[in-house]
């Protein structure tokens, strides 16, 4: 049998939830299940309006529209993600300005801020950049592996200064929190506009789904108006600008509700998968465990492994393909969008660590159900170096 890298699991309640939705008929987008969900989630993070839509890829597309978005406003996005957060700047005909990651394989926030500092220029309450004179509407500050990007302070006051709003990409990272502060902040609580994703791989899942949240009413609205086709009267059909089909269906939020009842037990097991990895996997000679930044609290989503080729003696390849051959799943980190053949042509500020993170990094098997001798199987294989 095959050792996945992160499977969903199903408590039960999901199948009991989807029945009741068949019986009541209720299963598209409209109606009181769809809301509990997104109450759910609101409550959980402790924020006030969550819109569901149909996966995080629609959330951040729609988030980048809800900007109100000038055809080549550009939008700062870290070089390594998961391609929906740069593709979600180009659906509005923008352009993506790629930034550096840090060692964490998180947006740089100090590089981003010294391009913010010496790079760009205010304009009528706007933020310019100096080198192609288009105004910078935004930032995509990407959660990656259940990591939080460093939101200090000083990150999110200059931002605001500059009039550049914050969205926050959580797809991966819901349940993760910042503990810097006297309350913690969770994930997706901190920007203008903050998207989730409950694909079957994330950590709770609703087959398919995303959400947006909120902190401002009026846009949380405009949110709704337009992830529902732009009505601006159903019974004559009048539409005033062109909007999505994007909310989500009751039987994707009736999955998502019975999955969010057991997020305290999928974190703590994720935590244990997490601390036992690092335990054994640091003592090998080259391979290191990513771990949790200090300002803040993982979910533990994926494991990352980091490898020093010279010290361990093979490769990232090499190690993937020893851990395909043993029926193991792993997954390269993202190829670096800044150099991904759509992408490449747009602008780039110094970025050193990305590449490097991408050729050194993999992402281990991290599913709540992996069992313990499948997890020190994955373990021996790397200390035996597959021999
Ligand atoms: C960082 C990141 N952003 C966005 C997405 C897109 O999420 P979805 O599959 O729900 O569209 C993913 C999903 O893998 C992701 O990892």
């Amino acid at each position: 049998m095959k050792i996945s890298l992160s499977v969903p699991h199903f408590f039960g309640n999901e199948l009991h939830n989807l029945k009741q939705c068949i019986k009541k008929r209720w299963i598209s987008s409209s109606g009181s299940i769809g809301t509990a969900f997104e109450k759910r989630i609101k409550n959980y993070i402790g924020s006030k309006y969550a819109l569901g839509v149909i996966n995080c890829t629609s959330a951040l597309q729609l988030s980048v529209r809800l900007l109100n978005p000038k055809p080549k406003d550009e939008i700062i996005v870290p070089s390594i993600t998961f391609v929906a957060s740069v593709n979600a700047i180009v659906y509005n005909n923008c352009k993506p300005i790629f930034l550096d990651c840090d060692e964490n394989l998180l947006l740089d926030t100090e590089k981003t801020l010294e391009f913010l500092n010496t790079k760009t220029f205010q304009h009528k309450g706007a933020c310019y950049n100096k080198t192609t004179k288009k105004r910078i509407l935004g930032v995509i500050a990407v959660h990656t592996f259940g990591n939080l990007v460093k939101l200090s302070k000083k990150f999110l006051d200059t931002c605001k200064k500059k009039n550049i709003k914050i969205i926050e990409d959580a797809a991966e990272s819901f349940g993760s929190y910042y503990n810097s502060e006297k309350k913690k902040k969770h994930a997706a609580t901190l920007g203008d506009l903050n998207c989730l994703s409950f694909n079957a791989n994330k950590i709770i899942t609703s087959g398919g789904g995303g959400m947006i949240i909120f902190k401002d009413k009026n846009l949380y609205k405009k949110g709704i108006y337009l992830a529902s086709q732009a009505k601006d009267n159903s019974t004559y059909f009048i539409h005033n600008t062109v909007g999505y089909n994007f909310r989500l269906s009751s039987l994707h939020s009736s999955v998502g509700s019975a999955q969010i009842s057991q997020i305290s037990k999928i974190i703590k097991k994720k935590k244990m998968i997490h601390d036992l990895y690092k335990k054994e996997i640091n003592k090998i000679n080259g391979l290191t465990i990513l771990e949790q930044p200090h300002y803040c609290v993982s979910n533990f989503w994926l494991n990352i492994l980091i490898i020093d080729r010279n010290k361990y003696g093979l490769s990232k390849d090499q190690i993937i393909k020893n851990f395909l051959g043993k029926k193991i799943e792993t997954r390269s980190v993202w190829y670096p969008n800044h150099l991904q053949r759509p992408f490449k042509n747009f602008q780039k500020y110094k970025i050193k660590n990305s590449k490097k993170l991408y050729e050194n990094s993999l992402c281990l098997p991290s599913s709540f159900n992996l069992r313990i001798k499948d997890q020190i199987k994955v373990i021996n294989f790397l200390k035996k170096k597959f021999r």
